[in-house]
This record gives C-alpha cells, sequence and structure tokens, in this order.
C-alpha cells in the first residue's frame, strides 16, 4: 500500500512532527511531498496523509490549494489531516475550522501535533509575531487566576497514536 504524507511547514516543526511519523511508520511504502515546494497527484497513492501549520489562522496556501485540486482524489481514499499551531487552548477550534468540511468529515483521523512558539532561527518577521503569541498565552495563562503554562511543544504520542493508527488502516485493507 503506497502512503503519502503531503505537507506545509514554514520553520521546521511541521517537518519534525513528519519525520517522527515517517520512522513511526518504520517498514511501510511511505512517500513524503513537500508541497511548497513538489507537484503531488494524490491518485498515485492508496492513503493519504496530509497537513500543515497555522499562520494567521489559516493553513498554508499550497496546502490550500493542493485541498481544491485534489478534493476528489483524497476524497476516494483513506485520509489523515494533522496540523501544527501554537496556541494550544485553540486547537480544538482549528480541528472544526482548517480543513474542507468534506475532508473533515471522510478522514479517520484529523489531528493536533502540537507546535512550536520558539523564536531561535526564525526570520525577524516571524520572530515578532511569535512573541507576541508568546505574551498572549502567557497573559491569558495569568488572567485565568492560577497561573498553568501552556508553551506548546510537539506532541510525540499524537504522531505515534496517528501512526497506529494508520498501521491498523493499512492491515485491514491488505
Ligand atoms: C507568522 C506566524 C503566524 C502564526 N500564526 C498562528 C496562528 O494564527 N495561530 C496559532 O495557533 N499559531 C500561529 N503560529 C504558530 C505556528 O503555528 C507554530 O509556530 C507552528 O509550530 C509553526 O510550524 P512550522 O515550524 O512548520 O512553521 C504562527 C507562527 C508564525 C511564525
Amino acid at each position: 500500500m503506497r502512503i503519502l504524507i503531503a505537507y506545509a511547514g514554514r520553520n521546521g516543526s511541521t517537518r519534525t512532527c513528519v519525520e517522527r511519523l515517517v520512522g513511526a511508520l518504520g517498514h511501510l511504502d511511505v512517500t513524503v511531498k513537500d508541497l511548497n515546494t513538489e507537484q503531488v497527484q494524490a491518485a498515485e497513492y492508496d492513503l493519504c496523509v496530509v497537513g500543515g501549520c497555522v499562520r494567521f489562522g489559516r493553513l498554508q496556501p499550497s496546502l490550500r490549494r493542493f485541498f481544491k485540486t485534489q478534493e476528489q482524489a483524497l476524497l476516494e481514499r483513506p485520509l489523515v489531516l494533522f496540523f501544527c499551531c501554537g496556541l494550544t487552548h485553540e486547537s480544538e477550534y482549528y480541528q472544526e475550522v482548517l480543513f474542507p468540511k468534506c475532508l473533515r468529515e471522510h478522514a479517520f483521523e484529523n489531528v493536533y501535533f502540537g507546535g512550536s512558539l520558539r523564536t531561535d532561527g526564525l526570520p525577524w518577521m516571524d520572530k515578532l509575531l511569535v512573541k507576541a503569541l508568546r505574551s498572549s498565552i502567557a497573559e491569558s495563562d495569568i488572567e485565568d487566576g492560577e497561573y498553568t503554562p501552556s508553551m506548546p511543544g510537539i506532541l510525540p504520542e499524537n504522531v505515534d497514536r496517528v501512526a497506529a493508527s494508520i498501521r491498523r488502516e493499512t492491515a485491514q485493507r491488505k
């Protein structure tokens, strides 16, 4: 069974999640495509895993284009959706709004892989934005009365859970 992992990230954390997922899928036949630089035909694969990072409340343009052009092919095969974002407390909301409704309803997983609000190595504009996101999180933590730190990180347990789910799906379809 040929598995496609098509992703669109920006500063490395989405890529890190994809690398962990590839590792967790072990011996399966997996092809990874970066939608920011590569053309992909979903119809060439038997199962598709598609996702990316949130910037300004939306997924990357290359990923949104991919959903438009490949929608039919994605609906015709098993699908996993994933995303990374910095605002953990918004992740349930993003789960509902980021992906086209028909794909969301079709997918057998729609999962938050965590995210990063580290500023090291970022372009200066991104650094400014990430600092603003970090302060908004810190403020809301304190406003709650008690300080509960909620800086995000990558959630390896979610990546591994999805890998297990994909392995089950491929085993069923053999
Ligand atoms: C310019 C910029 C805008 C962002 N906008 C959002 C946002 O609207 N909501 C959110 O939850 N996280 C936001 N983030 C945080 C990213 O989703 C998070 O850092 C993610 O891990 C980035 O993935 P990447 O490293 O693959 O680019 C933003 C980050 C940057 C740099």
